[in-house]
């Protein structure tokens, strides 16, 4: 049974967003990041932690069964920092994991692992990795340390590529990637709770008709979306650029500008 769930980047977007769905789906869900969390309700516990600090990680994991691991940088930024962060802060929780004998991480991957494949190709999991930024490469080390973690030491894992997490669809490239607030609670509680997976790879989106990701990995588990991005496409279909840029040509947008920077340089 899946009694403590350690959700990182809680108090992000997607964190705060299953901080709610998930309220009263598991017995403790427990808070953690390094920004304020508000008020503690029932059914919760707060453990803020640094990623980049071990101790405070595995502080953080003692008494864990499953971990729904979002916290990280969620845009391009340095190499250092998105290294620090992403890449460190996603091996101290798989080994933080480990030690605590937790059953299953489910990690916040991302479209940017594959940023690069055309909008005209529907790609599934296994395709090869072409990350378009830095923070594209964190992801794909992330899955491949969760690949490992899974081969060596038996720790289940579930890479969910999130596309387009957002209220709703803002421009056309949304109509492809976006995956709804309801869609994202019910995956990642599918993630940690569906039996027996081992180590998946699934697209991060809802059911959206012009998706470029296959459904691969979601029958197994059990993920039915509800929600379709097509609802919105009078809204929106106007709103793209001009298709002669590669970053509308290709599945990562913005992010394969080669002059995209990210938060590097509004940042400390
Ligand atoms: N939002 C999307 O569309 C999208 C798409 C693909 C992948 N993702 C991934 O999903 C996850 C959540 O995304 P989000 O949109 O909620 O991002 P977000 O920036 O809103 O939330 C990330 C959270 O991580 C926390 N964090 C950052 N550095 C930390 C550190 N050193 N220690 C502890 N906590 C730290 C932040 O305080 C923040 O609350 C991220 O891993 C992101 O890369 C999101």
């Amino acid at each position: 049974m899946t009694h403590r769930v350690l959700l990182t980047g809680a108090a992000g977007q997607v964190g705060s967003a299953l901080r709610e769905g998930l309220r009263g789906r598991f017995p403790v869900l427990r808070l953690s990041d390094t920004r304020d969390l508000g008020e503690v309700r029932d059914g919760e516990e707060i453990v803020p932690a640094d990623l980049t600090n071990f101790d405070e990680v595995r502080a953080a994991m003692e008494g864990v069964d499953a971990v729904i691991h979002l916290g990280g940088i969620a845009d391009e930024h340095t190499y250092e920092r998105i290294r620090d962060v992403n890449m460190d802060g996603t091996y101290h929780v798989l080994e933080a994991a480990r030690q605590a004998g937790v059953r299953r991480v489910a990690f916040a991957s991302s479209i940017h692992t594959v940023g690069f494949y055309p909008r005209s190709e529907t790609i599934g999991p296994d395709v090869p990795v072409r990350p378009d930024t830095y923070y594209g490469v964190s992801k794909v080390f992330g899955e491949a340390l969760g690949r490992m973690y899974w081969e060596r030491y038996g720790l289940e894992f579930v890479g969910v590529r999130i596309c387009s997490f957002q209220p709703k669809p803002k421009d056309a490239r949304h109509l492809s990637t976006w995956l709804s607030p309801w869609d994202a609670v019910q995956l990642f509680e599918k993630a940690v709770t569906a039996p027996g997976v081992g180590f998946l790879i699934v697209a991060g989106i809802s059911g959206n008709t012009r998706r470029w990701m296959t459904e691969d990995g979601w029958d197994l588990l059990g993920y039915v979306p509800q929600d379709d991005a097509e609802i919105y496409a009078a809204d929106v279909e106007h709103l793209r650029g001009n298709p002669e840029d590669i970053t509308e040509q290709r599945q990562g947008g913005i992010f394969v500008d080669p002059e995209y920077r990210g938060l590097a340089g509004k940042e400390g």
